[in-house]
């Protein structure tokens, strides 16, 4: 049985930023549940992206809740900044951090749905004392910094790992994944146990943004009827 709804979460970072609000309106047209922002600091990851003032204009060109996944070092500094520029969930990564349960916990105590984010590199054991107080596990399935890269397929032995952790632990998490998501492994995804899947390149860098996230449900939807 499923226990959260499959969202395909279209990444803006793929998408054209000159014109943010137009390229999320195509999408939110087309059905997106969530938008999924990320940010760099160019310390955590080798990259910088974007910030606090542009999630805060985000926020009202999209009613659309905001999935605000941090690249950045010493998460806790900031979270409340991204709370209040409108962040609907805010992810931090297991790595960033030697205050996991504390960053975790600020993050709650400003009304703002927590989650944790692992590198390909970082066991799922690692969450073992968190899984019952976070609202979402994001797998990385690259090594995060850039979009368009190629997908870890071992990526999804750790899905599978933690839908199976997920009643040990008493957990309630949505399993996201993140990272070289495409027409080619969604099915399988899904039936990893994925509910949340991130999409850069594979909606943005198209003709048509919005087709590609129909198709993107669609076949989402059908990998639990096994019509593909
Ligand atoms: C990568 C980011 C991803 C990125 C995914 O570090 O966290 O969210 O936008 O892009 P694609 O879908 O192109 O791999
Ligand atoms: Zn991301």
């Amino acid at each position: 049985m499923r226990t959260h709804p499959i969202e395909i979460a279209p990444s803006v970072l793929a998408a054209d930023l000159a014109n943010l609000a137009a390229e999320v309106r195509k999408v939110e047209a087309a059905g997106a549940q969530v938008i999924h922002f990320d940010v760099m600091d160019g310390h955590f990851v080798p990259n910088i992206s974007m910030g606090v003032p542009v999630l805060a204009s985000l926020r009202k060109a999209t009613s659309l809740p905001l999935d605000v996944h941090l690249m950045i070092e010493r998460p806790g500094e900031y979270v409340e900044a991204f709370a209040h520029a409108g962040a609907d969930r805010i992810l931090i990564h297991q790595e960033a951090t030697a205050h996991l349960d504390r960053v975790l916990a600020q993050i709650r105590d400003l009304k703002v749905e927590a989650g944790v984010v692992i590198n390909p590199g970082t066991p799922v054991a690692t969450l073992v004392e968190v899984l019952d107080r976070v609202d979402t596990v994001l797998v990385m399935s690259v090594n995060p910094g850039f979009g368009g890269q190629s997908f870890i397929p071992g990526s999804l032995n750790k899905i599978r790992e933690l839908k199976l952790m997920r009643p040990r632990y008493n957990g309630t998490y949505r399993i996201e994944v993140d990272g070289g998501v495409d027409m080619k492994n969604v099915a399988d995804l899904v039936r990893a146990g994925a509910d949340t899947l991130v999409a850069g390149t594979s909606i943005f860098h198209t003709a048509d943004p919005a087709a590609a996230l129909r198709q993107m449900q669609t076949l989402a939807h059908d990998s639990l009827t096994q019509k593909v």
